[in-house]
């Protein structure tokens, strides 16, 4: 048997042994002596006795073992020009004193902060202060809009906002402090104070809750880590469902620290001193467990780069941080990859960089990874490409190419096979288990592993239901696809509104929300279609109320403008058509799917009435448009 079955089978037969022997990797203040417990099934906890603190395991420790001098992060920033480097006694000194100045605020154990940072060390400090109180960050993507951010205010309840006076994007800087202020005039909770990391490009105007991060730090004393139980919170990371509620994703401590620390070695094969590169956001889940926590947990170094694939300044961007850090893999999403493709088809960026030094993988996820761009990426790079598939709810990848336990043999589209942990099963729609090579729903039996999520924030009966009641004893993924003869795992898109713009997971649902507020529009739907470029683009489609005398140019600027507004210019959504009808189920659902299928070229099932085929056949032209 070869180490990944053999791991595998453990991971399954033998959870107890299995884990137990996995959290021998993380120093704890109380060390478990019991892995699951099942006691409040379907809801299960991990290392129920284990008591720990996870920012002491991804700094204080490494410091104390003596490698203080080693590098923990890398920061570089096209953006602004800027490179600086953190040692591991460095972090942690920075960390202790923004720990000690948020204690200053009255922040401790359980208390939330919501993180409203870009890509700067700041980002890391604060994530890493709030483990070290226990306190329970929130971090919010800088694309979103107020409203965004004031519905996650409000289900987070925060004590303290963390913030910068801006974000920079390519194309402008986003002032951050205005979104906060509408964001605040929007929510019922108010939060006590914002602290405010002010940036030269654009300080902003503090107001009369806001405090100075470089003045609040000059007068801080360091803080020490606080132990907590390993079940206790880590942090809250909201995620789009299929309302226009986000859903606030629970991580623990215990749990999160085991399968991140296992993860680095047994997946991405990355040990201590290794230098990593996660091109992500702290924003997405992908920025938490592997720009942040996994890399620092096993004494990596990690690169946190603010600036994009192109445009600043080139394609050769993404090589040149490789070739300059030495570093020795690369994680991003695969739309990364066709932004720099498009630029420079034939790789001569490329070409300017020596990558053979240290570059040895490259790790992709957050969409389909489409073969062109796999193909593209190891013809022009010579190393593995790596697709594995995960959500924001588990943490940490489900299925992958375990290379650090036992490299498998790739098979283009397939993310491979099921991690350790993970019992992933292909179930029709009455729950029943599919045989090998048809496709179905993605479900994986419980109890799921560490690290993966507990419950949402303050609403373990939602939980329950979006997740886990489809089918009795499984955890829904939303995602369909098949598993072959051999194991290997297809995942083929998603059976429900979520849909996935450049990488960026987004609700199709909460657009919808937006269209149908607007006076002009009795009836709407919202697609995601295949694009180039982003995987998937929003597309609208409205009915008007009758009577209505607008144009379909007037609309269109209306609708893109509000979804802009209430969701954020991270939507992308740009694309809107009148149209007559919808077609629908004798009970009123919008075909979305023949909708979709229809747009994407797709076979459609074909309609049950004369009715529905008059109205499919009327929106085919539309939707076909691209
Ligand atoms: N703060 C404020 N605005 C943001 C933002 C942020 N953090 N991130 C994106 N936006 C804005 C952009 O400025 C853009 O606004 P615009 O409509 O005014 O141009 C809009 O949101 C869409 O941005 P983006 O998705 O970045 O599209 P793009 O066309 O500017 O760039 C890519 C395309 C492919 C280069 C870019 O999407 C990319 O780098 N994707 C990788 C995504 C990724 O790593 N995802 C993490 C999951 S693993
Ligand atoms: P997020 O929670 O933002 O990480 O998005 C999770 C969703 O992205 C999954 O449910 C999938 O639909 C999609 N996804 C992530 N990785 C992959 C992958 N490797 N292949 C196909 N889809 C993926």
């Amino acid at each position: 048997m070869g180490a990944y079955d053999e791991s595998y089978r453990r991971s399954l037969t033998d959870p107890e042994g299995f884990w137990l022997d996995a959290a021998t990797a993380i120093s704890w203040t109380r060390p478990p002596t019991r892995a699951l417990d099942d006691s409040a099934a379907p809801l299960y906890r991990w290392f129920p006795d284990g008591e720990l603190n996870t920012s002491y395991n991804a700094l204080d420790r490494h410091v104390e073992a003596g490698h203080g001098e080693r590098t923990a992060l890398v920061y570089d920033s096209p953006v602004t020009d800027t490179r600086r480097t953190y040692t591991y006694a460095e972090l942690r000194d920075e960390v202790a004193t923004f720990a000690g100045a948020l204690r200053g605020l009255g922040v401790g154990k359980g208390d939330r902060v919501i993180v409203y940072l870009p890509m700067i060390p700041e980002a890391v400090i604060t994530m890493l202060a709030c483990a070290r109180l226990g306190a329970v960050h929130s971090v919010v993507f800088g694309g979103f809009a107020p409203r965004e951010l004031a519905a996650r205010i409000d289900d987070a309840t925060p004590k303290v906002i963390v913030a910068a006076s801006c974000g920079i994007e390519p194309n402008r800087v986003v002032e951050y402090l205005p979104i906060i202020a509408e964001a605040l005039a929007l929510s019922a909770h108010q939060p006590e104070r914002t602290v405010v990391v002010q940036r030269e490009i654009a300080p902003g105007k503090l107001g009369e809750r806001d405090l100075d991060w470089a003045t609040l730090v000059a007068g801080a004393e360091p803080a020490d880590p606080v132990p907590v139980a390993a079940t206790d919170p880590l942090y809250v990371l909201y995620t789009s469902g299929t309302t226009g509620k986000p859903k606030g994703v629970v991580r623990d401590n215990g749990g999160h620290a085991v399968a991140l620390a296992w993860s680095m070695s047994a997946v991405y094969d990355i040990g201590p001193g290794d230098v990593w590169w996660t091109a992500s956001d702290v924003g997405w889940v992908v920025g938490h467990s592997y720009i942040v926590y996994a890399p620092l947990l096993i004494g990596a170094t990690t690169i946190l780069y603010e600036g994009k694939p192109v445009g600043t300044p080139d394609a050769g961007a993404f090589w040149r941080v490789l070739a300059q850090h030495h570093a020795k893999a690369l994680f991003t999403a695969p739309t990364a990859l066709r932004a720099i493709k498009k630029v420079d088809p034939n790789g001569e960026e490329l070409a300017r960089y020596d990558l053979s030094r240290s570059f040895r993988s490259l790790y992709l996820a957050g969409e389909r990874l489409d073969p062109e761009t796999y193909h593209w990426a190891h013809d022009k790079l010579g190393v593995p490409v790596v697709d594995h598939w995960w959500q924001t709810e588990t943490g940490w990848p489900i299925v992958a190419n375990p290379r650090g336990l036992e490299a498998m043999p790739a098979k283009p589209g397939s993310a491979t096979v099921p991690l350790p942990g993970w019992d992933v099963q292909i179930l029709d729609a009455d729950g029943t288990q599919l045989p090998a090579g048809e496709e179905g729903s993605i479900a994986i039996k419980l109890p799921l592993p560490p690290g993966a999520l507990p419950t949402l924030w303050g609403d373990d009966d939602r939980y329950i239901d979006n997740y886990l009641s489809t089918f009795d004893g499984f955890y829904l993924t939303g995602d369909s696809g098949s598993i072959d003869a051999d194991g290997y795992v297809f995942v083929m898109g998603r059976t429900d509104d979520v849909i996935n713009v450049a990488g960026h997971r987004l609700s199709t649902g909460s657009m919808e929300a937006v269209l149908a507020a607007h006076p002009s529009v009795a009836e709407c739907a919202v697609i995601g279609v295949h694009d180039a470029l982003k995987g998937q683009l929003p597309r609208g489609l409205v009915v008007l109320k009758s009577g209505v005398d607008i144009t379909e140019d007037r609309l269109r600027e209306e609708l893109v403008a509000a979804v802009r507004r209430e969701i954020g210019p991270v939507a992308a959504f740009r694309d809107v058509s009148i149209v007559e009808a919808l077609p629908k189920t004798r009970s009123g659902k919008i075909l979305r799917k023949t909708m979709r299928n229809i747009a994407d070229g797709r076979p459609d099932a074909i309609p049950s009435t004369i009715e529905d085929a008059m109205v499919i056949e009327t929106l085919r032209p539309i939707l076909r448009t691209p």
